[in-house]
């Protein structure tokens, strides 16, 4: 098969390849344990088969759903935040016309439910409102604040519209099977639902109907993106670091980090895969940032951030290393004009596709950065399509569990991100958080407040 490759050339100047290699029995002890499920959060597994396990009657009814969702609506609106929402948009993202909301391409698509800010949820029901809306409302908990405020302020505007007993011919649902505050209220409704396993952490969800009932709807070949993701996992069935990608990137990652490195940066030369470093960065910075250990996840866009924090990469603190996404084929063929003064003196470049330059472009940096110290790699991904999204979401999240496993964490739990929301829900006076409330106030009472 045709598959993403990962070129580690660049870092042999600051990682020696026997050093990497060293890793091999512990590689092999933690693949066992991986596939043993008997590792730390192994309750959350699901994903590791799980493109194998996808029947052709689950796959048919999400292009089911999703062709009525094609031909009835103008607006669709994808409710979740996190892992059920940014899997969707990323591949959606990368698979689409750059300028989808502008052409005459349906149905436009619409996220919410991915922040609580009042003027971006009231500028998209401007946007709606005299749309013909469907609704995909997604979160595993079915009780995370986000998706449902976006819900209910949604949920109004459209019960309005059509009426709240036409709910089911606009609304779906997917959530747990049996628990959760959206389940109650999509079987109250009977609304059609899709369900999300117990054993599929959110951001490992991208292969569920979570983020295949949106892609779908966006008109993106899930079979193809299964097939992929399928693809792949068979090809990492293989422990030795000579042969399998995955684990050879989660090696690099963990030799680099414990060399004093802090953070990751994955650099694109596409605009397109911006959501896609999203997901990445969630994918690893929620798995790994834990027991105060894991490199940071940033990312940048190409050639673009170049002109902002390519100054950074080239000269700053060096922290950091670098991984690129590539993709070798390219299928527009648009190429620079020539013009008859030249006054810019770029008619060298006349007659050169403009993918031609921007490969240089990526040359030129991968090799700048190696130089300004920066150990670099590279994710060659042959084309943006379904298939290649497909292995690169699953070579992710297979490398993922095994550095996670790498730092000694459990990469499947979210201890941290409940912090917030009980000190959110106590400010906002929340029933059963009353304790929480009193210390809040007493540190209030105690901070004194600077301001400038
Ligand atoms: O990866 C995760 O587990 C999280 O990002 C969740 O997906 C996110 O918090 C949304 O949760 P839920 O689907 O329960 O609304």
């Amino acid at each position: 098969m045709n598959r993403i490759e990962l070129d580690y050339s660049f870092i042999t100047d600051f990682i020696p390849e026997e050093e990497l290699f060293r890793y091999q029995p512990q590689i092999d002890s933690l693949h066992r344990t991986l596939h043993a499920k008997t590792g730390a959060g192994s309750d959350f597994l699901g994903w590791l088969d799980l493109p194998g396990n996808i029947t052709d009657d689950e796959l048919k009814r999400i292009e089911d759903t999703a062709g009525r969702i094609r031909k009835s609506a103008e607006a669709f609106i994808v409710i979740g935040i996190g892992g059920s929402y940014l899997g969707a948009r990323a591949v959606i993202e990368a698979l689409s016309h750059s300028f989808a909301g502008q052409t005459a391409e349906k149905p436009k698509i619409y996220y919410a439910g991915q922040n609580m800010s009042g003027k971006y949820l009231s500028d998209l029901l401007d946007v709606i409102r005299d749309k013909n809306c469907a609704v995909n409302v997604i979160s595993k908990s079915g009780t995370t604040t986000e998706p449902a405020l976006a819900l209910r302020l949604i949920g109004e505007t459209l019960a309005k519209k059509y009426g709240r007993q036409n709910m089911k011919d606009y609304l779906y649902a997917t959530t747990d099977a049996a628990k959760g505050a959206l389940r109650k209220m999509a079987d109250k409704e009977g609304l059609t639902t899709f369900v999300i396993s117990d054993d599929v952490g959110g951001r490992f969800s991208v292969l569920t109907p979570v983020g295949l009932l949106p892609v779908a709807a966006a008109g993106i070949s899930v079979r193809e993106l299964v097939r992929g993701a399928a693809d792949m996992m068979h090809f990492l069935n293989e422990t030795d670091l000579k042969k399998n990608p995955a684990y050879l990137y989660a090696v690099i990652r963990h030799a680099l980090y414990s060399k004093g490195k802090a953070i990751e940066i994955l650099s694109n030369f596409e605009p397109g895969l911006h959501y896609i470093s999203e997901w990445w960065k969630q994918l690893y910075g929620e798995s790994e940032g834990k027991q105060h250990k894991a490199l940071f996840t940033a990312s940048v866009d190409f050639s673009t951030d170049l002109h902002s924090m390519g100054q950074w990469i080239q000269d700053g603190v060096r922290n950091i290393f670098e991984t690129f996404l590539w993709v070798k084929k390219h299928p527009s063929g648009t190429t620079v004009p020539k013009t008859d003064d030249d006054s810019d003196g770029f008619n060298f470049l006349a007659g050169k596709t403009f993918d031609y330059v921007n490969e240089r472009a990526y040359e030129g940096v991968r090799l700048a950065h190696k130089e300004g110290q920066v150990p670099n790699m590279t994710l060659l991904i042959p084309e943006l399509n379904a298939y290649y999204l497909g292995q690169l979401i699953y070579f992710f999240e297979k490398a993922c569990a095994v550095s996670g496993y790498l730092l000694g964490i459990n990469p499947f739990d979210q201890p941290g991100v409940e912090q917030y929301k009980s000190n959110m829900f106590a400010l906002l006076d929340k029933k059963g958080y009353e304790e929480q409330t009193k210390k809040i106030t007493d540190m209030r009472g105690e901070l004194k407040t600077k301001k400038v």
